[in-house]
C-alpha cells in the first residue's frame, strides 16, 4: 500500500480526488494525501476541520473482490490500521469507537469516512478517507469539547510521514486478513480489545427507537452485538444508529 501516492499542498477532498482516480483506474493501494483541504468532509455531510501544517489527511483506493458488502468492514480495517499507527507512534493507548472512531479521553482523535462505488458492471473500488488530528493545538470552538488531537494528549509532535508509514503497514496487515478470510472473522479479538465500548452498557440511538444494552463486540461483519436485558442480542449495523457509552 502507498507504493504510489499523489501528494497535495492542498486540495478539496482528499475522498473527492481518489474517487476521481479510481475512475481512472488507478490500481489498489494508491494512496493520496493532502497537507491541508479546503473542503474536508465528514460523515453525514459534516465538515471535516482540515487545516495546513498539522494533520494527516490521507485517502487510500481499495478493490476488494469481495464488493459491495465489504465497504462497513473496510471501515473496520481501517480504524485498526490507524490504532496500531497511533499506539507505534506515540504509544498512545486510544481507543476505537465502534464502528470507526478513534478516541482518546473520551474526545475524538480520527474520524474515517469510506465510500464505495459497485456498479453491475464497470468499475468497483472503495476509498478509505482517513483524517487524524496530529499536533493540532487549538480546535475551533464548535468542535473543541468533541476533539483532540495527538499532541494534546501526549504533550509531543508527532512526525506525520512516520505515522502515515505506520497506518499503512499495519492496513495491509490487517487487509490481507480480512481478504484471506472474506470477512472480518481473523479480527474480532484484536478488534474487540480496542474498543472503548465493549463489555459496558451503551446507549443505541436508533431512528425506529433508542435502546440500551450491553455492547458485548462485534461479529464477523462488523456488526455489534447488543445484549438486551431479556437475553436477547440485537445485531447493530453501522451508518445506521449513534452508540452512547452510559
Ligand atoms: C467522520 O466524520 O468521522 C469522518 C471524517 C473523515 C475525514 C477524512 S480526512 C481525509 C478524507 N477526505 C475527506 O474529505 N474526508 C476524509
Amino acid at each position: 500500500f502507498g507504493r504510489v501516492v499523489e501528494y497535495h499542498d492542498a486540495i478539496d477532498s482528499t475522498n473527492i480526488r481518489a474517487k476521481r482516480l479510481a475512475e481512472e483506474g488507478a490500481q489498489s493501494g494508491t494512496l493520496v494525501v493532502s497537507d491541508c483541504q479546503i473542503a474536508g468532509r465528514g460523515r453525514r455531510g459534516k465538515e471535516w476541520v482540515s487545516p495546513s501544517g498539522t494533520n494527516v489527511f490521507m485517502s487510500l483506493i481499495l478493490r476488494p473482490d469481495i464488493l459491495p458488502g465489504s465497504a462497513s468492514m473496510l471501515t473496520l480495517v481501517a480504524a485498526l490500521a490507524v490504532h496500531e499507527g497511533i499506539r507505534q507512534e506515540t504509544g498512545l493507548e486510544a481507543f476505537i469507537k465502534w464502528p470507526n472512531d478513534i478516541v482518546a479521553n473520551g474526545k475524538k482523535l480520527c474520524g474515517i469516512l469510506t465510500e464505495m462505488s459497485a456498479e453491475l458492471e464497470g468499475i468497483h473500488y472503495v476509498v478509505a478517507g482517513i483524517g487524524i488530528n496530529v499536533n493540532m493545538e487549538v480546535f475551533p470552538q464548535e468542535v473543541s469539547s468533541m476533539a483532540t488531537s495527538l499532541y494534546l494528549e501526549t504533550g509531543k509532535k508527532v512526525r506525520r510521514s512516520s505515522l502515515i508509514a505506520s497506518v499503512l503497514e499495519a492496513f495491509e496487515r490487517y487487509y490481507e486478513e480480512f481478504i484471506s478470510q472474506g470477512d472480518l472473522s481473523g479480527l474480532i479479538s484484536v478488534y474487540n480489545s480496542c474498543m472503548i465500548n465493549a463489555g459496558k452498557e451503551v446507549k443505541i440511538l436508533d431512528h425506529a427507537g433508542d435502546y440500551t444494552g450491553k455492547a458485548l463486540g462485534i461479529n464477523e461483519k462488523g456488526e455489534l452485538l447488543v445484549e438486551m436485558q431479556s437475553g436477547e442480542v440485537k445485531h447493530v449495523i453501522s451508518g445506521e444508529v449513534s452508540v452512547r457509552g452510559l
